[in-house]
């Protein structure tokens, strides 16, 4: 299996998937769902989704369950919805995303605001909807509210902010991004393997262990290419970083000291996950992709 043609065949089921979450008008309200749909259509990697179709592999389901397709869209929602407000002028202030303009620039920052809020929201509709027993869904529920929320990826923005004013310490730095960037991550272990009803100790120990491992080196690989991508191919400013004078790993270490933390901590990943069968190779792929995208 080329990793490459299973994402890009993994991106057409799930782009699909958004479309038809999507496609709801109200001729009243086309400025929203317009706004919403800008955000997530036509690009992202998605691989938040994709982890979490894979994670419900492993659990036991098939390809594209149609339960964990709704679970993987809701955390893409989330994800967007992040996205949205972490450029907004108050936060990071970047007027290019996903290679577009930034929604703010183009439907002002109010609607941006507000369609950033729907998307959030709308994840738990969708995941009310899904096609899963309840019992999974109110545990995907659960993971989405607390992994997305204070103690998750708002509290790492909110710690974000903070290093913008300050370098933050080592044990502030790791917190960061494990949860600015590590619980969306994480929530896709929780996602996949709930979906599937799976609750195997050491199953759901290892994928968690594999998710915070390339959630870390994620967002490691994140402040390098905001220095050495190709601000084209990259499909969002580079120097950002530097521009906001946020603390990032190149706050502690060289470029080239940062990407070997960034290996090592694949490496962990893939050790975590390798020993389960099929999915658990293609997982470890993943991981090795991520560590050196240029995206
Ligand atoms: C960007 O996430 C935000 C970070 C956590 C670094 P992605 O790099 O997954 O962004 P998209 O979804 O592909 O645009
Ligand atoms: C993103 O961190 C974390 C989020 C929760 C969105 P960044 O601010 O580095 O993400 P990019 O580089 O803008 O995508
Ligand atoms: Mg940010
Ligand atoms: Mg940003
Ligand atoms: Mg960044």
């Amino acid at each position: 299996m080329n990793i490459k043609d299973d994402i890009k065949a993994y991106n057409e089921v799930i782009n699909a998937y958004l479309d038809k979450l999507l496609s709801e008008k109200d001729e009243d309200l086309t400025i929203i769902t317009d706004s919403m749909s800008y955000s997530v259509k036509n690009g992202g990697k998605r691989i938040r989704p994709y982890l979490v179709l894979k994670f419900s592999e492993l659990g036991g389901l098939d390809k594209f369950n149609e339960g964990a397709l709704s679970f993987a869209s809701a955390l893409e929602m989330i994800h967007t919805s992040s996205l949205i407000h972490d450029d907004l002028p108050c936060m990071d202030n970047d007027d290019l995303r996903r290679g577009k303009p930034t929604n703010h620039k183009v439907y002002g920052d109010a609607v941006a605001t507000l369609a950033g809020d729907a998307l959030l929201i709308i994840a738990f509709e969708i995941v009310s909807d899904a096609a899963a027993p309840d019992k999974a869904k109110v545990k995907a529920a659960k993971a989405l509210s607390v992994l997305a929320g204070w103690r998750g990826m708002i509290g790492g923005q909110i710690m974000d902010l903070q290093g913008e004013k300050r370098r933050l310490d080592d044990r502030e730095f790791v917190k960061m991004n494990a949860l600015k960037t590590g619980a969306l991550l994480r929530s896709t272990a929780r996602l996949g393997l709930a979906a599937a009803e799976c609750d195997d100790k050491a199953i759901c120990r290892d994928a968690d262990e594999y998710c915070a491992c390339i959630g870390r080196a994620f967002q490691i690989r994140d402040d390098i290419l905001d220095v050495i991508a190709d601000q084209a191919e990259f499909g969002k400013p580079v120097g950002s970083d530097a521009k906001n004078g946020k603390t990032t790993v190149l706050s502690y270490m060289s470029l080239d000291d940062a990407q070997a933390l960034a290996a090592e901590l694949t490496e962990k990943a893939v050790k975590a996950i390798e020993k389960y069968g099929d999915v658990g190779k293609e997982l470890a792929e993943f991981a090795d992709f991520l560590l050196n995208r240029r995206i």
